[in-house]
């Protein structure tokens, strides 16, 4: 993928009208994942069906533009999916969705990678199911960022 300097049209459609902004009342998973430099926090929750499906997806990001937009992207691509395809929505699918994201602003979208993981992580330990891998989160990404930028 090419560098991006500014935001997509994309990025700014999910930025200013978000998709699925919300809480969720008994999700079958739900998981919080901060970032502990920039402070930005987000909440990922899961409506996951008996077949393994994620039927609905809502999130809270207390964060930037690119968290929010990563996010609203985020819960789009995961809906539908299995809890095995979900693994499948990285940080790097959710910014080629959005056509690129700044370089300063990629740990935007490992936040929202992670938040889906911890969510998912939150359904297999209560349902005993196992996700192939699937590891246990980090509350704050900002090891990850680190071994993104290597
Ligand atoms: Fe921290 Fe965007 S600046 S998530």
């Amino acid at each position: 993928m090419s560098q991006v300097t500014e935001y997509s049209e994309k990025v700014m459609d999910h930025f200013m009208n978000p998709r699925n902004v919300g809480e969720m009342e008994n999700p079958s998973g739900v998981g919080t994942v901060g970032n502990a430099k920039c402070g930005d926090i987000m909440r990922m929750y899961l409506d996951i069906d008996e077949n393994q499906v994620v039927r609905d997806a809502k999130f809270k990001t207390f964060g930037c533009g690119a968290a929010i937009a990563t996010s609203s992207m985020a819960t789009e691509l995961v809906k539908g999916k299995s809890v095995t395809d979900a693994m499948e929505v990285t940080n790097r699918a959710v910014m080629e969705a959005l056509g690129g994201l700044p370089p300063v602003k990629v740990h935007c979208s490992l936040l929202a990678e992670e938040a889906i993981h911890a969510a998912l992580w939150d359904y297999s330990q209560k349902n005993k199911v196992v996700i192939d891998g699937l590891k246990a989160p980090v509350n704050d990404i900002e090891e990850l960022e680190k071994e993104e930028q290597e």
